[in-house]
């Protein structure tokens, strides 16, 4: 089968690999009919490199139709149509059965130190293939999947792998108090939905803040106030000034690790990335190498006794925080992997109101064939012709 694969920091193919079969009797093949490029797939063509091997197989957006399962897997057959989660999710765990199937026991990558293994996310996360590719194993299938209905287009359902649920427990956790306001840094897919979500569940101000001109006015027309960085020296006064002086009830950081105007960390990244594998993961394992520039600003930002859901990746192990002021502000502190399944109840009654709530039809800006994954990349990693979300067709 055709896949897309890693072979270098920004160096990403399409290379023609072994089709992937049952191996375990609760794995399923899927055949993908859709799949997209995530912020997240951005962090493994930049400065995640140490924890990837060349060939590795990317992507972890995919939806699809069963092709096979195995004797063990309950729940679906072949020819359903089904989304498959970022992670992979046994569904009868002590974690997942708190809801928090980002931790899945079942699944965990416990030689790392880790939590449940993703798809197409490095060796932290367990190596596993990813879904950019014409077929996906999906282990522990039994609950490892979304069941989605024939006729609406995939683009109706796809983004419940990955942007729906994130965006939906970013504002979760940013508990917005009802009729309250919100500031979401960062516009791209997951901050953008998440400005959408908040909107819906009756947050009365979202204030979204980027630097990317039709980023901005992606989040205007669907019913935010936009600040561009780069128009004001004090962004912390201006959202201050929209929200009675005391700053934003919640604040949702959906950049992660890789701010833009952070010299510091800059440079730190840049290191790992020229530093040999073994030495740049050691480095990444013990030292601060994120570009913090998001998250200082949203802890900045929040009003006293508010809420920072910080939904963007970081990477780093001593990353340096102002505890002076999380602390003087009381300020809470929620992040993490979204867990999938956990939201989906909530959401899919928005997905398949046929009045689309959230926009989701309209909210791919290129629709590639797989085989045209490496320009995909370069376009969304540099924002260029107006790039926000990217899906491929297998
Ligand atoms: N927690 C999860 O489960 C989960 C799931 C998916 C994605 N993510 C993460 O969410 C983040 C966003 O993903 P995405 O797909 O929207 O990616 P993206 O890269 O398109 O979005 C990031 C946006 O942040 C903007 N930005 C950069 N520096 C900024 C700054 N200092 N202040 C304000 N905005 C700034 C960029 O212009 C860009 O529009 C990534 O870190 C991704 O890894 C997390
Ligand atoms: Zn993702
Ligand atoms: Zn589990």
């Amino acid at each position: 089968m055709r896949a897309v694969t890693w072979h270098g920091k920004r160096d990403v193919r399409v290379d023609t690999v072994p089709d992937p079969v049952v191996r375990k009797p609760t794995d399923a093949i899927v055949r993908i009919t859709t799949t997209a490029i995530c912020g997240s797939d951005l962090h493994l063509y930049e400065v995640l490199s140490p924890f990837l091997d060349e060939g590795d197989i990317l992507g972890h957006e995919p939806m699809g139709v069963v092709e096979e399962i195995g004797s063990e897997v309950t729940g679906i057959a072949a020819g359903d149509r089904v989304v498959i989660p970022f992670q992979v999710s046994c569904g009868h765990c002590f974690m997942c059965g708190q809801g928090l199937q980002t931790q899945c026991e079942t699944t965990q990558v416990r030689d790392q130190n880790m939590g449940a293994s993703l798809f197409g996310y490095t060796k932290l996360y367990g190596q596993l293939p990813g879904g950019q590719a014409e077929y996906l194993r999906v282990p522990q299938a039994q609950y490892t999947h979304i069941k989605v209905p024939d006729g609406p287009p995939d683009e109706r359902f796809v983004y419940l792998s990955d942007v729906l649920p994130t965006a939906w427990q970013a504002v979760e956790y940013a508990d917005i108090p009802p009729g309250g306001s919100v500031a979401v840094l960062g516009l791209g897919p997951i901050g953008d939905m998440a400005c959408r979500v908040a909107r819906q569940r009756g947050a009365e101000r979202v204030i979204g803040v980027d630097l990317v001109p039709e980023r901005l006015e992606r989040a205007r027309r669907h019913g935010a106030e936009a600040i561009d960085l780069r128009d004001h020296d004090d962004v912390t006064g201006a959202v201050r000034e929209l929200t009675g002086g005391r700053g934003p009830d919640a604040v949702i950081d959906a950049v992660g690790m890789e701010a833009h105007g952070s010299p510091f960390g800059m440079l730190a990244q840049q290191l790992t990335t020229l530093l040999p594998d073994n030495v740049a993961a050691w480095m990444m394992g013990r030292a601060g190498v994120d570009r913090l520039g998001a998250l200082h600003l949203a802890i900045d930002l929040v009003r006293r006794g508010g809420t920072v859901s910080i939904i963007g990746v970081y990477g780093g192990q001593a990353d340096p925080l102002p505890m002076l002021t999380l602390f003087d502000k009381q300020v809470t502190l929620r992040m993490g992997q979204a867990n999938v399944k956990r939201w989906i109840d909530d959401i899919m009654p928005l997905v398949i109101d046929d009045r689309d709530p959230l926009g989701v039809e309209g909210f791919a800006t290129h629709r590639l064939p797989l085989t045209e994954a490496p320009h995909g990349y370069d376009i969304f990693q540099r924002k260029e012709d107006n790039a926000v979300k990217v899906l491929l067709q297998p």
